[in-house]
């Protein structure tokens, strides 16, 4: 028997406020049309003073639980990815599955910046293929905003904070045809987020802010990603023409469109949540396809090709077919 780790259900979560890229341009030099111009972006959703990574990770999860119609007891495995954990332990993960009320379950969270929840996806699919867990679910949740330093023009205007689920069953049909992950840990300096407390003696006093070299991680990325999805489809024996949808993660339109051109995909076929929701990190990919495959764009059948790019660097792809 072929096992396939199949998406049976999804889910998304936006905290409710709306920040503007005129309202960031009120502190920091920056403009409406740089931003719109450079990233694609619009506005971002910002989370409430109340809110955390698991409480968000709890919306989706219970949205992707309740879509696949399944008792959250079935759940073998909650792998949760966040750069922005309610806790440096237990994991965040752990605080999913107790918000959920499962008694028995493995939950661990997995750190890959942007690419998390294709990592979190990777780990998943050998679970489910190996036969070690039936039910798992996968989670990208962050509160970038309590990690991005308001007064530098070269990040605030970028990152947003959400949620995105995603439930996979074991399938004898179909399910995720592959996955594939990469890092290269030699990248640090251009992209990092400084944690002081647990810092050498020369770092501790580092502000606990992401620091980013945007415009040579932005060439990176772009290589990078044309490299994953040749890697992708040579796995598969795939043609570019098999792709119905790309799900990319949300870092800028101009990354997104170049992966869309090196797969001759037009724009309408690229799901882009961007423009309202900014760069939320491990939570971007999640989101995107649970937004297509709600309002009905993604259907049962079709093929779609998940692809990220982080710190350390990391990245990765999920082909799928839903
Ligand atoms: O998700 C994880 C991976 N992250 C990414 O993939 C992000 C990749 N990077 C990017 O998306 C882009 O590099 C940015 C959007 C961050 C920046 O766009 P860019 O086109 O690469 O701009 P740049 O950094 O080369 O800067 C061009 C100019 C500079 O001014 P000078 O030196 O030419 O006078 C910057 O100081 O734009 C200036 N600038 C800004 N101007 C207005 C940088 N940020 C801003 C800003 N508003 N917010």
């Amino acid at each position: 028997m072929t096992r396939y780790a199949r998406v049976i259900g999804t889910g998304g979560y936006l905290p409710d406020e709306i920040r503007t890229n005129e309202q960031i341009s009120q502190t920091v030099d920056t403009s409406d049309s740089w931003i719109i111009e450079r990233t694609g972006i619009k506005s971002r959703r910002i989370a409430g003073p109340d809110e955390t990574a698991s409480s968000m990770a709890e919306i989706a999860a219970r949205q992707a639980i309740e879509a696949a119609g399944c008792d959250p007891e079935q759940i073998d495995l909650i792998i949760v990815a966040t750069g922005t954990p309610d806790r440096v332990y237990p994991s965040t993960g752990c605080l999913l599955q107790q918000r959920l009320g499962i008694k028995d379950c493995v939950s661990f969270d997995v750190q890959a910046a942007c690419s998390g929840s294709i990592f979190a996806l990777n780990i998943a699919d050998q679970y489910i293929k190996s036969g070690a867990a039936k039910t798992i679910l996968v989670v990208g949740t962050e509160i970038c905003s309590r990690i991005v330093d308001w007064t530098d023009r070269g990040t605030c205007i970028l990152f947003g904070d959400g949620a995105g689920a995603v439930l996979l069953g074991l399938s004898e049909e179909t399910g995720i045809l592959s996955t594939h992950i990469h890092s290269d840990g030699e990248y640090e300096d251009l992209l990092y987020c400084p944690n002081p407390q647990a810092a050498s003696e020369s770092n501790k006093h580092e502000s606990a802010f992401i620091s980013m070299r945007g415009n040579e991680v932005f060439k990176v990325a772009v290589n990078t990603l044309g490299r994953i999805v040749d890697e992708t489809l040579e796995a598969n024996n795939m043609d570019k023409e098999a792709i119905d949808w790309l799900v990319p993660h949300q870092a800028n339109i101009r990354i997104i469109a170049a992966t869309a051109k090196k797969l001759k995909m037009s724009m309408d076929q690229v799901v882009v949540t961007l423009e309202n929701q900014g760069n939320t990190s491990s939570a971007s990919v999640l989101l995107a396809f649970n937004e297509a495959i709600r309002d009905g764009r993604i259907q049962r059948g079709q093929v779609v090709l998940l692809e990220a790019f982080g710190a350390g660097f990391t990245w990765g792809s999920a082909l799928i077919k839903y």
